[in-house]
């Protein structure tokens, strides 16, 4: 589904995670197009191609095995990220879309009402979703993607009327609100999965199971170092047209359309860049330690951007401590909003290598580099775990100028993961959730690994107000 420009958007679809980047073979087919058709020739047939595309995907659906069960689908929510996981699951098979809700009813509603009945799907849309779980009544499964403060009651009010729940994160902007989600899942039985995606990545679980879990390629983590960083953009906003009126935003928890479009700046609506794009990356942190944390310092502060328009930091420093069964961890998680640099990406170091990876593979291939001192590595590049290493160069270049000191460390040889993921960032956590509706498999983030998360990630805040190194106690993560 191609993003219409919205005023305000440079780039679309806009999601504040970041617009969609071309992969490498689309640049280069577009490399080979631009001298005979110029930029903008180039632009109008990109876009053709794409629509195309589409139309073809539309009229030849995902082929289902016979014997896959159907599940209806309804999505709650459908600005930026609604849309990207709508293109993600029109690419998984045995979906049938009934109803999409939304109080931007002139606008996104109708942008993905439009779209999916373009795909052959018979959708009826929706403002308030009361009235669609009323209606709806062949719904198996809802999937909530609005504003983090909507998530706990939306979720709840689904689980409750029997429909199997995926809720993007963050769980909710409070700890009330995601210990009410989880309630509301162990009384229904119903299924509810948090929208945290790189925990179905397969390069993720690669890491994981293979790399830390099996062949130990890390040694003892130390360290953990990660950001999110973004450069300027400019703030969100509407086409004069499609403004929704002031009664209508007042009603569902908005003061005014700036705020609406721009809702995870302010507070009680969502929880700044800390807590929009750490989530994602802290609760790797946890998972791939094994461990929740036990202490986090953090300082913030909003240091650019216009106080009366953001409300939370544009700028955070945190450093979490962990005591995992290993021994004691330091985790340092940078987010800023000023300058892009090095995007986002976690880094772990033990003492036998260092694991680099992103979600962002086009900017990270996944580099692991071998401590000299460590065992060889020889064994898991035989089985394929790891590439062969390439070896860094240990030689300064002639001429450069620069003095190496003889106790210089020499840099450790880089191999790379080698596990790729072709389809859409959300599409494997979308399939194990349905894998999970069907009864093949177990839900790889279940809500109270959501809630933790949680807990990790809201804290920072309280941390930066409190100006003091904030505690944990193991019962902040149980419910
Ligand atoms: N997992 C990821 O990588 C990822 C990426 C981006 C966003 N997200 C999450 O997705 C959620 C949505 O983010 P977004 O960027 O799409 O925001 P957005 O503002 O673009 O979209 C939110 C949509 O919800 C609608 N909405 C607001 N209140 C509603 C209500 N009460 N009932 C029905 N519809 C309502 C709005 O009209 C809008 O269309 C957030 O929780 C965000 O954290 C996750």
């Amino acid at each position: 589904m191609a993003g219409e420009n919205v005023k305000g958007e440079d780039k679309v679809p806009a999601t504040p995670e970041g617009p969609r980047k071309l992969d490498r073979r689309e640049v280069l087919r577009g490399l080979s197009t631009v001298p005979a058709l110029g930029v903008f020739g180039y632009a109008w047939s990109k876009q053709r191609q794409y629509q195309q595309a589409r139309l073809a995907e539309a009229s030849a659906p995902p082929a289902a095995p016979a014997d896959l069960q159907q599940v209806n689908v309804a999505l709650i929510g459908a600005g930026a990220q609604g849309q990207v996981l709508t293109d993600a699951m029109l690419r998984i098979p045995g979906l049938r879309f009934r109803a999409v809700c939304d109080v931007w009813a002139e606008y996104n509603q109708k942008r993905v009402v439009n779209s999916l009945r373009r795909f052959k799907h018979e959708v009826t849309g929706y403002e308030d979703y009361r009235e669609m779980l009323d209606k709806e009544k062949e719904l198996d499964a809802v999937i909530i993607a609005t504003p983090d403060f909507w998530h706990a009651q939306h979720t709840v009010d689904c689980l409750k009327a029997g429909k199997h729940v995926y809720c993007e994160k963050e769980m909710s902007n409070t700890l009330e609100g995601a210990r009410s989600m989880v309630a509301a899942a162990r009384e229904t039985g119903k299924l509810l999965q948090i929208g945290h995606q790189r925990r179905s990545n397969p390069r993720y679980l690669h890491c994981y199971n293979k790399l830390l879990g099996e062949a130990k390629l890390l040694g003892r983590i130390v360290t953990v170092n990660g950001q999110w960083n973004r450069a300027v953009a400019a703030d969100l906003g509407a086409p004069d047209r499609y403004v929704i009126p002031q009664a209508r935003l007042k009603q569902y928890g908005f003061k005014d359309m700036h705020q609406f479009r721009n809702w995870r700046w302010y507070k009680g609506l969502g929880g700044g860049p800390i807590v929009d794009l750490g989530s994602h990356q802290i609760d790797i942190y946890t998972w791939f330690l094994g461990a929740n944390p036990s202490h986090v310092m953090a300082s913030g502060g909003l240091l650019y951007h216009d106080p009366k328009t953001h409300e939370w930091y544009d700028t955070v420093m945190a450093v979490y401590d962990y005591e995992t069964a290993q021994g004691p961890v330091k985790a340092y998680y940078q987010t800023q909003t000023t300058n892009g640099s090095q995007g986002y990406f976690e880094n772990f170091m033990g003492d036998q290598g260092t694991l680099l990876i992103s979600e962002s593979e086009v900017n990270y291939a996944g580099q692991l580099y071998r401590d000299p001192n460590a065992p060889a590595w020889d064994t898991w590049i035989q089985k394929g775990y790891l590439t062969a290493p390439k070896v860094q160069e240990r030689t300064l270049k002639e001429n450069s100028g620069a003095v190496a000191d003889v106790r210089e460390s020499v840099s450790p040889d880089q191999h790379t993961v080698p596990v790729v993921l072709r389809d859409p960032y959300h599409q494997p956590h979308l399939q194990n959730f349905f894998d999970a509706v069907r009864g093949k498999a177990k839900l790889n983030c279940p809500p109270e690994v959501g809630y933790e998360s949680a807990v990790s990630v809201l804290k920072v805040n309280e941390a930066i107000e409190a100006k003091t190194r904030v505690a944990f106690k193991p019962e902040d993560f149980k419910i």
